[in-house]
């Protein structure tokens, strides 16, 4: 495992929900985040709390949609910190259409969403790591990444591309020590997009997502000696963190 303080992360979907609890335990564990979100004015909100907390940080306004503006949006953030000790890609949209409702238009912007972004910030950070020897590369999974829903015309398929590509850079990533690994939350979480699909069933039982961002501490600092290759549960693994600082 590799020390993490002082070093880089780049974070997406950082201005709620998970992600925005996952910026806060990196915040607290030491590292400087290259922040983005499509929402300006909650990011810049949330940089500026991470920043009265003692964090550096850079928040960068992208629609993550647009092959450009992620292109560029990766480029800023190597250049302001250099190749990032680990690349956490974990925006995402789930809309519910069906096959007959779904439109092209909608139906690429969820795919870009999860699996283009995930592709161009990957190949973004790629030589640095492969150069430097070290890296750790997240995707968040989901249940929609391992089986199919009604409705997720876009949502499942993107998924199990991210799990696809994760096999993949596992692979050609071990020579160069770089992990690359999916992370589902393994617990129901109360987050905007929870918000707007889960059933009152699931409600009722739904955790802060800060109870599973700790396990992000652990990723950040992971090799592919460690840990590559898999799909992990975040909230085990946070579990497994927690112990781990009291003992
Ligand atoms: N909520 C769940 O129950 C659940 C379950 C399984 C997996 N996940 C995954 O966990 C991750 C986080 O989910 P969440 O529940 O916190 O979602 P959320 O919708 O609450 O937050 C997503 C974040 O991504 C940002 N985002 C959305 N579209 C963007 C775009 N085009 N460009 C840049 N940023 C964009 C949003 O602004 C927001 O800050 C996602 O990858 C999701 O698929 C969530």
């Amino acid at each position: 495992m590799i020390d993490i303080k002082g070093k880089a992360a780049i974070l997406t979907g950082a201005a709620e929900g998970w992600g925005y609890q996952i910026a806060k335990a990196l915040v607290g564990a030491g590292m400087k985040l290259a922040l983005m979100d499509v929402q300006a004015e909650k990011l810049r909100r949330a940089a500026e709390e991470f920043k009265a907390m003692g964090g550096e940080c850079l928040p960068i306004v992208v629609d993550l949609a647009s092959a450009e503006a992620t292109q560029a949006a990766a480029e800023e953030a190597l250049a302001y910190y250099g190749t990032p000790r680990v690349l956490i890609h974990n925006a995402a949209v789930l809309k519910e259409v069906s096959m007959l409702d779904v439109t092209f238009d909608n139906w690429r912007r969820e795919m870009n969403i999860i699996i283009q972004a995930a592709f161009i910030l990957s190949k973004a950070v790629w030589p640095g790591m492969v150069g430097a020897k070290s890296g750790s590369i997240v995707f968040i999974s989901s249940g929609s990444g391992i089986k199919g829903f009604v409705k997720e015309t876009a949502y499942t398929p993107a998924k199990h591309a991210q799990e696809g590509l994760m096999k993949v850079l596992a692979m050609e990533g071990e020579p160069f020590n770089i992990a690359v690994n999916t992370i589902t939350p393994g617990i129901a979480i109360n987050t905007p997009m929870s918000a707007s699909h889960y059933t009152p069933e699931q409600q009722a039982r739904w955790v802060d997502p800060a109870m599973i961002a700790p396990a992000f501490v652990y990723l950040a600092g992971l090799d592919a000696k460690t840990t590559t290759g898999h799909r992990l549960d975040a909230w085990q693994l946070s579990e497994a963190v927690r112990v781990g600082q009291k003992t």
